[in-house]
C-alpha cells in the first residue's frame, strides 16, 4: 500500500518507514526537515519537502495513499512554552489540513501521533484512555485539540481516524536536541563525559516506551479496519528518573556525577499508561526489558556519527 508518513524525517517516523519498506509497503516522506535529519531518509523512499501548513502540497503527496501517518509535529512541552503560536500553527492547523488533504482524496483513515501531554497532572494511576484531560502546556492543549479534531472528522464525514497517545519513547535515531527527550539528553551527557542534570528530586516518574512498539502500534491502526478511536501507547511500566540515570550509566559502562536543578515548568510528577484498551482492540504487545533496550540504544548512540 501506498503511505503517507508526515515527519518521516524524525526519529519515531524515520523508524516507521523502515519498518513500511522492509514489509514492501510504499512509503512517501513528507517533511521540512526542521527537527528531521536527512541522513534518516531512504534513497529509496520518495521525499517531499514541505511545510504541514501547504494544503496544496499535503493533496499532491497523498494522492493514491490509502492510508495517511501523521508524525509531524512542532514537539514537545518546552518549545511550545516558548513559542505558542507556532505550536498551534503546526500541530493542530497542520492537522486540520492533513484531514482536509485525506477528506479530499478519499482517504479513509488518518493515524495521529498524541502525546501523553494531553492529560496534565496524574490524577489516578494507571492512566487508562477516559482519565481527565487537563494539559500543563501549549503542546498537550494542540495535541488534545488535534485529537478531537481527528474524532469529529470519524463522526461528520465517516472517517476511521486513530489517535495514538504516546507516552516517553526511546530508542535508535532519537539524538540529542535542545527541547529533547530525558533519554537521548542523558546519552549525550554520558557521551561527552558531562554530570548528569536532574530537574526536581528524580523521583518522578516515566512510562518509557520504545519506539520498536511504537512502530508496531502504528501498523496495527494503519491496518486494523474496524478499529477507530483513541489509545494509549506505553510500555504499561514506569520507572523514576533517579532509577534511569542509574540504568543508562550501567548500559554505558561509565558513571557521571548527576546534579540536581530546580524543577521545569509544564512537567508531569508522574505517568504510567494503561495499555489494555490498545491490547485488546489492536493487539499490541510491548517488550518489557528496558535495561535490555537501554543497551540497545547506548550502542547506536555511541556509533552515530550525528550524535559524536
Ligand atoms: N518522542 C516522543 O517521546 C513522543 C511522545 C509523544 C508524542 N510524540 C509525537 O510523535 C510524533 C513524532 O515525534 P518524534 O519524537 O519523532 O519527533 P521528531 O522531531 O524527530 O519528528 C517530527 C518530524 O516532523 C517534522 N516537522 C516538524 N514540523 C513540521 C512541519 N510544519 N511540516 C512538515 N514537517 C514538520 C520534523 O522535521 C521532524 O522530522 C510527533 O507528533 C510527536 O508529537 C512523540
Amino acid at each position: 500500500m501506498k503511505i503517507l508518513v508526515t515527519g518521516g524525517a524524525g526519529f519515531i517516523g524515520s523508524n516507521i518507514v523502515k519498518r513500511l519498506v522492509d514489509l514492501v509497503h510504499e512509503p512517501v516522506v513528507y517533511d521540512n526537515l526542521s527537527s528531521g535529519y536527512c541522513q534518516n531518509l531512504l534513497p529509496q523512499v520518495p521525499f517531499i519537502e514541505a511545510d504541514l501548513r501547504n494544503l496544496e502540497l499535503l493533496v499532491e503527496a497523498a494522492q493514491g495513499c490509502g492510508v495517511i501517518l501523521h508524525l509531524a509535529a512542532s514537539v514537545g512541552n518546552k518549545r511550545s512554552i516558548d513559542l505558542p503560536q507556532v505550536d498551534s500553527e503546526i500541530n493542530l492547523i497542520g492537522t486540520l489540513n492533513v484531514l482536509e488533504a485525506a477528506r479530499y482524496l478519499g482517504i479513509n483513515r488518518v493515524v495521529f501521533s498524541s502525546s501523553a501531554g494531553i492529560f496534565g497532572e496524574l490524577k489516578t494511576l494507571p492512566i487508562a484512555e477516559g482519565h481527565p484531560q487537563d494539559p500543563d502546556s501549549p503542546y498537550g492543549t494542540s495535541k488534545l485539540a488535534a485529537e478531537k479534531m481527528c474524532l469529529v472528522y470519524n463522526k461528520l464525514y465517516g472517517m476511521r481516524n486513530i489517535c495514538l497517545r504516546y507516552f516517553n519513547v526511546f530508542g535508535p535515531h532519537q539524538r540529542f536536541d535542545a527541547y529533547g527527550n530525558v533519554i537521548p539528553i542523558f546519552a549525550n551527557r554520558l557521551l561527552r563525559k558531562e554530570p548528569i542534570h536532574i530537574f526536581g528530586d528524580g523521583e518522578q516518574t516515566r512510562d518509557f516506551v520504545n519506539v520498536r512498539d511504537v512502530v508496531s502500534a502504528n501498523l496495527k491502526a494503519a491496518f486494523s479496519e474496524e478499529v477507530q478511536g483513541v489509545f494509549n501507547i506505553g510500555s504499561g511500566a514506569r520507572i523514576s528518573i533517579n532509577q534511569l540515570a542509574q540504568m543508562m550509566q550501567k548500559a554505558a559502562g561509565l558513571t557521571a556525577d548527576i546534579e540536581y536543578l530546580p524543577p521545569r515548568p509544564g512537567d508531569v510528577r508522574d505517568s504510567l499508561a494503561d495499555i489494555s484498551k490498545a491490547q485488546k482492540l489492536l493487539g499490541y504487545d510491548p517488550g518489557t526489558d528496558i535495561y535490555s533496550d537501554l543497551v540497545d540504544y547506548w550502542n547506536w548512540i555511541k556509533n552515530d556519527p550525528l550524535s559524536n
